[in-house]
């Protein structure tokens, strides 16, 4: 298969998925459908890989580049969306010069695996180097193509489950959408193919019928769920889950320990060192990187993060974007947006949010907390119910706090300001100016006990309530 071409048919709307995204987008364990026989052809070694596109082309083509690799696709124009076989005819002329196999992919498999391409390179190989073609026994045949076999048991034709005879309909035996055809076979192939089906549509499944008169149509069976096409959500919700299986398998056998299996989600492009702990609903999503003796506890989101070794990530927390330093902890219900790092041994504590903000080593904010757009040095505290105020309606401004800072509960930090390392800022302060290294801010109404006054006050306003009056 090393050096083939490989075409990946994409172009089509998929009504079947109700969306107002081309199918091919959707994603399936963080990673759109079309990503995956890409990354399956660049596994074997593929020399050109043309995608097709047509609906949604530009969002399309925009992911494909995106992909790791991704530069190097090509792109095939298919203006309107007439058939498997019309979408073919579309990528020839990025195939022109080449002779040999061509491996047809359809981005809407996601699960084939490189196993049943190099058995159906065999089965190609055997049947006369025309065509092959992979087939399945699904559980529920109806909608794919089904293989129409002779008494000899030979396949003579693939026919589409809209023309099939009520007989034909019985067969168990589909079609998968994934060939390996001739080049020369296939640029001869596509001229003779007509639109007298139900859809009128040119259908790439007729090359069968023609390899089988011209010799053999070449065939291998693969199974179910690795060449399950996604048609609707539920296919796209079945594959998911095949995926998360297999996930949690080799997670459990890479040294992670998952509470409860079943209920957890991690993305292929997540990393999950030894020793680590998932608890139940914790979803780690996009490039998250979760480091050897983490704990990440109930119902966590954590998405495109790193997280350094023996954290904590507490119930219930959400992180996007965000870098956890070893030995941190963070929540539960703590939140953490893009921008946010966190050194080593920092603690973040319930019903804080931290955005864009750098957080020194040992440093602490436990309770109830608006970090945003901060730089806080080594063994700061901010207590209880500290704001930063970043924004003032235009513009974002920065708080820094230094190395050593104490900054008492109920305070609000007016950015852009600075408190100097060491300098201690009084509970329920709202803080406009720097603070100089080492000094105590207070900036608070000053507090006045009026003697043996709260009896007065209490009967003058229950007198005001018997007369009814309001104030
Ligand atoms: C196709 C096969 C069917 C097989 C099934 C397996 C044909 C005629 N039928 O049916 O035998 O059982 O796959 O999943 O080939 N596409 C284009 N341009 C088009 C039409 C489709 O690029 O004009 C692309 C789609 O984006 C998709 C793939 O080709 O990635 C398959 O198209 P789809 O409409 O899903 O075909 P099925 O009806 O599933
Ligand atoms: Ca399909």
């Amino acid at each position: 298969m090393k050096n083939a071409a490989v075409v990946v048919l994409a172009a089509g709307q998929g009504k079947r998925m109700k969306s107002a995204a081309p199918k091919v987008l959707h994603r399936v364990a963080g990673r759109p459908l079309v990503s995956f026989p890409i990354a399956l052809a660049r596994s074997l070694g593929a020399r050109r890989i043309v995608v097709v596109v047509g609906h949604g082309r530009e969002a399309v083509e925009a992911a494909v580049r995106a992909l790791p690799g991704g530069g190097d696709v090509r792109f095939a124009v298919q203006a309107s969306p007439r058939g498997t076989g019309h979408a073919v005819m579309a990528a020839l002329p990025q195939l022109a010069g080449y002779t040999g196999p061509v491996l047809i992919l359809s981005g809407d498999v996601p699960l084939l695996g490189r196993a049943s391409v190099a058995a159906l390179h065999k089965a190609y190989a055997r049947s006369g180097g025309k065509l092959a073609f992979i087939s399945f026994e699904p559980a529920e045949p109806s909608g794919y193509g089904r293989v129409i076999r002779d008494e000899g048991g030979a396949v003579v034709a693939i026919r589409e489950d809209r023309d099939c005879t009520r007989a034909e309909k019985r067969l168990g035996e589909v079609n998968s959408g994934i060939y390996v055809v001739d080049a020369e076979f296939l640029r001869r192939g596509v001229k003779k193919l007509k639109a007298d089906n139900e859809q009128h549509e040119l259908y790439l499944t007729d090359l069968v019928s023609l390899a089988a008169k011209h010799g053999t149509a070449g065939v291998v069976s693969a199974p179910p769920d690795e060449v399950c096409g996604v048609n609707d959500r539920v296919d796209l919700a079945r594959v998911e889950a095949i995926i998360q299986a297999g996930r949690t398998i080799e997670l459990l056998r890479g040294g992670v320990t998952i509470r409860r299996p079943g209920t957890v989600q991690v993305d292929l492009d997540v990393r999950v060192g030894r020793d680590v702990e998932l608890g139940a609903h914790v979803e780690l999503r996009g490039a998250t990187e979760i480091a050897d003796g983490c704990r990440v506890e109930t119902g966590a989101i954590v998405v495109d993060s790193k997280i350094a070794a023996g954290a904590v990530i507490k119930a219930y927390s959400v992180l996007e974007g965000a870098v956890v330093g070893a030995g941190a902890v963070v929540g539960p219900f703590a939140r953490l947006r893009p921008g946010t790092s966190l050194a080593e041994n920092v603690h973040i504590g319930n019903f804080v949010e931290v955005k864009n903000t750098r957080v020194g080593p040992g440093s602490k904010a436990n309770h109830l907390a608006y970090l945003g757009d901060g730089d806080i040095g080594a063994g700061v505290n901010v207590g209880a119910g500290t704001i930063f105020c970043n924004y003032d309606g235009y513009q974002k401004h920065r708080t820094v706090l230094e190395d050593d800072v104490f900054i008492g509960s109920d305070s609000q930090l007016v950015a852009p300001v600075r408190v100097g390392k060491g300098a201690y800022v009084a509970s329920g302060s709202t803080i406009t100016k720097d603070v100089p290294p080492d000094a105590i801010a207070i900036a608070r109404g000053r507090q006045e006990n009026k003697e043996r006054l709260a009896p007065v006050l209490r009967r003058a306003l229950l007198a005001k309530k018997k007369r009814g009056e309001q104030k």
